[in-house]
């Protein structure tokens, strides 16, 4: 759906480094000029956006959309609401789904049913798989990566399986596609436990996570295969991606709003509703997280929106609590919280949740205010103030680890290919309306 021409005015615009105020002239669904109001093209259609900024269309590239079998946690379309809701313009979706996105065929079933439903721009990783004849296919059906749980979850191959693994690096390297790994060894079975949920957190160590990107490293120094570690969650294991990183490999990394702001003495607090995989760590560590995102040595923030249902979070069985958070909704309040308070620029805030996702997952004509850019924006209004509360979010999962938190900055609209999708923080967009996106 493309729009017709439209002018937005009165804003300022976050470009590069700089705070600048210029209008924006929209039409066919890309940026056609930035420029000072008297000098963009006239049209009827304009948008007064004063005392909002406008910063490229937010770009979230670790969510779990589940629906299919797992549409009673979350589908396309409540998932992406409340994508756009939480100012993110395009989403990638894991593939860990029942069924997972391991083959054509799968892909396809996903790809044809999230186009009914989606209102974002929406991408798919696919899973990695030894049948390289599926790995080939989903590339050319523009997959966004080849997902590697390396705990062992949902694999059709021996993972442990050295030499296997380097030649499916080997694959992933033809076909330019990059390699988006979880990075933790196996664990014990959560069955062999009666402990409490320190036991089980105990269970992810801090080993598991270091020990598997030392073993994916010595792997891809071999290989210019192209690697993202997803959700770092020790300061160690970033060390040695830092490490590799100077050594000349070509490895990414990105961190996630709970493990950069929480620590595990929220534990007692809020107990299994902050129950992820790898586990929050202690507040040293996430203190040294955060420095490390500001200061550039994490490429990129994502939300690992994790959802599922309150009832089976609070499970008195704690074999059967599932890990994961929801973040769609939270990650860019929380973001711009500490914009407030001094601690992230704005210009980082876009590098870590647009042009670096954009430029790592090779988005086209995304994650930058350009003109020839689509026009996918967030607008957002600094000074608002709201607390976090999860019955007001669009996701189905109806808790959050930030419940309670005071935030100062806010989504105010949201802009897809020239059309608003979000209006004071209401979605008005139709189910589908949002587009399928292809890698490269
Ligand atoms: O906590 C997690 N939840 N970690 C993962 O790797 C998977 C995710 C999920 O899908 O729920
Ligand atoms: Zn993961
Ligand atoms: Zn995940």
């Amino acid at each position: 759906m493309l729009s017709n021409d439209k002018n937005i005015i009165g804003a300022k615009l976050v470009i590069g480094n700089e705070l600048i105020e210029a209008g924006i002239s929209i039409i066919d669904g890309k940026i056609h000029k930035i420029a000072k109001k008297n000098n963009l093209p006239k049209t009827d259609t304009v948008i007064n956006a004063k005392g909002l900024i406008i910063i490229p269309g937010l770009i979230d590239a670790h969510v779990h959309l589940r629906d299919m079998q797992l549409s009673y946690k979350e589908d396309f379309f409540t998932g992406t609401c409340a994508s756009a809701s939480g100012g993110f313009t395009t989403i990638l979706d894991m593939p860990n789904t029942i069924p997972p996105t391991i083959t054509c065929e799968n892909l396809k079933r996903k790809i044809n049913s999230a186009k009914k439903k989606t209102i974002v721009n929406l991408g798919f990783h696919a899973m990695l798989t030894n049948k390289i004849f599926e790995l080939h296919g989903m590339a050319r059906m523009g997959a966004f990566s080849f997902k590697l749980y390396l705990n062992g979850d949902q694999n059709s191959f021996e993972i442990n399986d050295d030499e296997l693994l380097y030649e499916l690096m080997q694959e992933c390297e033809k076909m330019k596609v990059p390699l988006t790994i979880h990075a933790e060894d196996p664990f014990r079975e959560k069955r062999s436990l009666n402990g409490s949920l320190e036991d089980l957190a105990d269970l992810h160590n801090k080993e598991l996570e270091i020990n598997a990107v030392k073993r994916i490293i010595t792997l891809a120094k071999k290989s210019k295969v192209q690697i993202h570690i997803c959700h770092v969650s020790t300061f160690e294991a970033l060390a040695l991606i830092e490490k590799a990183k100077k050594d000349g490999s070509n490895i990414s990394c990105e961190a996630t709003p709970h493990h950069l702001l929480l620590s595990n003495e929220s534990f007692n607090e809020l107990g299994s509703l902050v129950l992820t995989d790898p586990p929050i760590r202690d507040r040293v560590n996430a203190k040294k997280l955060w420095n490390a995102m500001i200061n550039g040595k994490i490429d990129m923030v994502a939300s690992d929106h994790a959802p599922h249902t309150l009832k089976e979070k609070l499970s008195s069985n704690i074999c059967d609590i599932p890990s994961g958070i929801p973040g769609l909704e939270t990650t860019v309040p929380l973001l711009l919280t500490k914009v407030n308070s001094g601690r992230l620029t704005l210009s980082r805030l876009v590098e870590v949740l647009a042009e670096k996702p954009s430029k790592i997952f090779q988005m086209r004509n995304k994650g930058r205010l350009k003109e020839g850019m689509d026009a996918d924006l967030t607008l957002i209004d600094l000074k608002a103030e709201n607390v976090i509360n999860s019955k007001n979010l669009y996701t189905k999962s109806e808790y959050s680890p930030f419940e309670g938190f005071k935030c100062k900055g806010k989504v105010s609209k949201v802009i897809l290919a020239g059309e608003v999708i979000v209006d004071s923080g209401e979605i008005i967009a139709n189910s589908g309306s949002g587009e399928i996106i292809r890698r490269g």
